[in-house]
């Protein structure tokens, strides 16, 4: 059995920053709602627990685990407001405390505890809170203090439950890493079985268990995640597997005829090409309206996939590529939806109106996994490394009508900037690298001739999960560079400009 630790989210920003920590020890992690069922804990059998912080009091609010899990046996490792609702549910206090501390904190090591084996007695830790502990639990000892915190982490060895106030999950803290490896192999007796290799072999056993022989229909979009888990359903079904490639003619320049050289010869996949481009544009003919241009485009796509996946006869599952970040943003531990920025196209509403059941074997990784996988899966890296691309495609990236034309001119511009940013070795360093088609026209000059042209606009953003970016500083020779060689080989450009707002308070695809 896969050996599994368990994170309970308590309301943190950075339960995903506390799975990485974990998973890059090869230890396979969950997050979980904080009032996860103790039942439910038994049936998973994790070989620890971690809870969390969280912007909530103890002493205020009811975010609170369920009271058993003190009686499990499972060992467990509290984090800021984890170590101070364990203070407040065995009996210690927990009170405000008269200065927040915040940012870089010296910390001393009071008793050379497993927790600290191979850390130095004296390290820097990255602190956030108000509240503190102020009286341990019975059984509990104090083994770090801060300047400012009596008791910035403590132990009771005999329940082995753990807890430090400082975050060690963020970089701030040095030796947070060694930290979590001492948990996980110490104190929680982990032996590191999570490698890719296993990761492979047991998705295509859940694949086969889960598919029980019937038919898996994919819809292939050429990116990272449903490519990678066509390949890893391939691997584990063979033709019982069908992906459909529905060309939309938003797509990048060759982008159709790619995605078929890869799956099609290399992998010997299943692949229907359905070139619906016609049909797309018809719908989007006189659209300036972004939101208007997504809805159209995600109702046709179903409309497409659906008649398609008719012609081919009954199936039963439809596989998606939904990753990890996903599943857990749309549980959010203290509820309260997000407000909605733009409509983001996927296959949502094909399953319950085809009636399939689903199959989402990259649901528990994170997207730098996704990328491992795919490698040890033989994929090629210009599949591998791609940067992300909206489902709506080119269609939110020509700003007011999408007619043929226009595309056809952003396609140029798309392929100049991606050759410039690969020559420049930014590709992959770069979240994103794009060109906006704008609806404005402007005076230049060439030659001896007055033009009229369209202008269009760079996009270079550097990010970590598309939630926050930052306008990247392409130097400005690369940009002198692209920007000359975009006028003079594309017919319809006489002018480019350059991005520099950042995300927030904007967005990183300009529709
Ligand atoms: P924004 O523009 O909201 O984009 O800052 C954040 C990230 O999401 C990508 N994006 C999409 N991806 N379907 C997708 O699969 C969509 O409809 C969609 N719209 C935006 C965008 O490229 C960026 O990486």
């Amino acid at each position: 059995m896969q050996e599994t630790i368990l994170i309970l989210n308590f309301g943190s920003q950075y339960d995903q920053l506390i799975a990485r920590r974990v998973r890059e020890n090869n230890v396979f992690c969950r997050v979980v709602p904080y009032n996860i069922n103790p039942r439910k804990i038994r049936e998973i059998s994790p070989k620890g627990i971690i809870f969390t912080g969280s912007p909530a009091s103890t002493y205020k609010s009811n975010i609170k685990p369920k009271s058993e899990i003190f009686d499990l046996g499972i060992p467990i490792l509290g984090i800021c407001y984890g170590m101070q609702v364990i203070a407040h549910m065995l009996k210690g206090k927990v009170s405000k405390a008269k200065k927040r501390e915040y940012g870089n904190t010296p910390v001393s090591i009071l008793r050379n505890e497993k927790l600290f084996a191979g850390i130095p007695k004296k390290f820097i830790c990255w602190m956030s809170h108000g509240d503190y502990v102020a009286k341990m639990p019975c059984g509990f000892e104090r083994i770090a203090s801060t300047g400012n915190t009596d008791i910035a982490a403590m132990a009771d060895k005999k329940r082995n439950i753990w807890a430090v106030q400082f975050h060690p999950e963020v970089i701030h803290t040095r030796h947070g890493k060694q930290l979590f490896r001492n948990f996980l192999y110490k104190i929680c007796g982990c032996s590191g079985d999570w490698t890719m290799g296993s990761l492979i072999k047991e998705s295509i056993a859940d694949i086969r268990a889960s598919a029980k022989g019937g038919r898996v229909l994919l819809g292939l979009s050429g990116g990272v995640d449903s490519s990678v888990c066509a390949v890893l359903i391939h691997k584990a079904i063979g033709k019982k597997l069908t992906c459909i490639f529905v060309d939309n003619g938003l797509l990048r320049k060759n982008e159709g005829k790619r995605v078929q050289d890869v799956f099609r010869r290399n992998f010997r996949l299943n692949l229907r090409y359905v070139n619906a481009s016609r049909r797309f544009l018809k719908k989007l003919k006189g659209v300036l309206d972004p939101e208007r241009k997504r809805k159209i485009i995600g109702i046709e796509f179903i409309r497409v996939f659906e008649a398609e996946a008719k012609k081919l006869g009954k199936a039963e599952y439809l596989a998606q590529g939904t990753l990890y970040p996903d599943v857990i943003e749309s549980r959010s531990a203290l509820g309260g939806p997000s407000a909605r920025i733009k409509t983001h196209h996927n296959v949502g509403g094909l399953p319950e109106k085809m009636k399939l059941k689903l199959i989402e074997p990259l649901k528990y990784l994170f997207k730098d996994e996704v990328r491992k996988l795919g490698l040890e899966l033989g994929m090629p890296e210009e599949i591998i490394w791609r940067q992300p691309f909206p489902g709506p495609g080119l269609a939110v990236r020509v700003i007011g009508e999408v007619t043929k034309e226009r595309l056809d001119i952003l396609r140029e511009v798309d392929r100049l900037v991606v050759i410039a940013m690969k020559k420049a070795g930014l590709y992959r360093k770069l979240w994103q690298s794009f060109a906006v088609l704008l609806p404005v026209k402007s005076v230049g000059v060439m030659g001896d001739e007055r033009t009229y042209e369209n202008a269009a606009a760079l996009r270079m953003v550097t990010s970590e999960d598309a939630m926050t970016a930052d306008w990247a500083r392409v130097p400005y020779t690369i940009l002198a560079e692209l920007s000359n060689q975009i006028i003079n080989e594309v017919k319809g450009v006489n002018r480019v400009v350059y991005d520099i707002s950042s995300k927030p308070p904007s967005t990183i695809e300009w529709e």
